[in-house]
Parts: C-alpha cells; structure tokens; sequence
C-alpha cells in the first residue's frame, strides 16, 4: 500500500487547488490511501535562529508527518510565475530534518488556477526545488487545472467537470505506477 500525502501550496480557506488536492484523496487507485500533509500556513518563516533554538513544534509535526508517508502529491496555484511562498518555506524547513523526509520518495504536481495557462509555470522552478531534495520527480504526464472555477467546487470539494476528473483520476493511476 502506497501511502500518499498531499501538500497544499494555497493557504487560504477558499483555495481552489486545496479543493483539488482533498478531491485527490478520493481518486486514488487501488493499493494507494491519501493523507492531507498540515498546510504550509502552520509553519513559521524558516530561520535559523529559531530552529538553533530548538525545532518548533508545529514543524516537527509536519516533518513527522512527511515521514509518514511513501509519495508526495503536491497542488498548488502558481504565484507570480513561480513557487507559492508558504510552500517553499515548508520545502525549507523539511530540508533542515536529517534524514531528509522527502529523499528518495516520489513526487508529483498539480498546479491550479483560474487563468487560461493553469499555473503551468510553477512546474518547473518546483521540480527544480524537489530535484534538489532528492526526490524522485514524475516530470510527465503534467497536470495543469486551467479555468478551476468551472470544475472545481470549493464549497462541496468535488471536481465538477467529468473529464478533468477522470484525467485526474488517471494521472493519480500512473503515479500509483511510478511509485513501484
Ligand atoms: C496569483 N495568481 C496567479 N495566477 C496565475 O495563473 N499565475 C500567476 O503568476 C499568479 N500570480 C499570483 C500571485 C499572487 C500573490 C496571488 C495572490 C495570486 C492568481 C491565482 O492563481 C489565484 O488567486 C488562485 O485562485 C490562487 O490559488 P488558490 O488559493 O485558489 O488555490
């Protein structure tokens, strides 16, 4: 059994890619259970001098929940063109934990906006950040949810639109795959 975590890259209450990532969690395949990983916005801002003065405790439970699990399902909106803030410092902060919770573990990313292009800048300067940590990054097939507003329903989590659901559902299959 593949145990999946979902970090979400949105730290807002009515985020569209959070929606997205809860709805991930009933679309996996077989063989594969999904978890919602703590939101980036319970972290403080890394710094050292608060970590040299002894780990905070909601990153240690962040950094033991990563561990917990075997894969990471990251899904988030693109930021001017790049990494949400509050996801990257989460990235930070994991990166400080020896051993490295994400090292070795298969990845892969959802972006999500209500813009044309879907957020499919944030793909690569994120793959870039995981490719550092080590992880094991599903480059393709890529996952961009464009006009989000029409298929996802932030009020009830579902996915709205039949066929994103059943891409969705499908690219989580193929990760399920990637992770053997
Ligand atoms: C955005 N948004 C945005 N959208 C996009 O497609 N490309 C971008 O570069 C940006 N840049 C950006 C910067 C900042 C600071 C904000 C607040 C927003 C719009 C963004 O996609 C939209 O607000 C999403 O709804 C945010 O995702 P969540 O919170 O709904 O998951």
């Amino acid at each position: 059994m593949t145990k999946l975590g979902i970090l979400e890259g949105s730290l807002r209450n009515a985020s569209l890619s959070r929606a997205a990532g809860r709805a991930a969690a009933g679309l996996v395949p077989d063989g594969m259970t999904a978890v919602a990983l703590p939101n980036p916005g319970s972290l403080p801002l890394f710094n050292q001098d608060v970590l040299d003065e002894g780990m905070p405790d909601s990153v240690a439970a962040f950094m033991d929940a990563v561990d917990g699990v075997d894969a990471l399902l990251i899904v988030t909106p693109e930021y001017n063109w790049s990494i949400p803030g509050g996801l990257k410092n989460a990235i930070d902060w994991l990166s400080r934990r020896k051993p490295n919770p994400l090292s070795g573990k298969p990845a892969t990313i959802w972006s999500v906006s209500p813009g044309l292009l879907g957020g499919a800048r944030v793909h690569e300067g994120l793959r870039h950040t995981l490719l550092s940590q080590s992880m094991l990054v599903m480059a393709t097939p890529e996952v961009q949810i464009a006009t989000a507003k029409a298929k996802i329903d932030v009020e009830t989590g579902q996915i709205t639109n039949a066929d994103t659901e059943a891409f969705l559902q499908d690219h989580l299959s193929k990760f399920a795959a990637f992770c053997h």
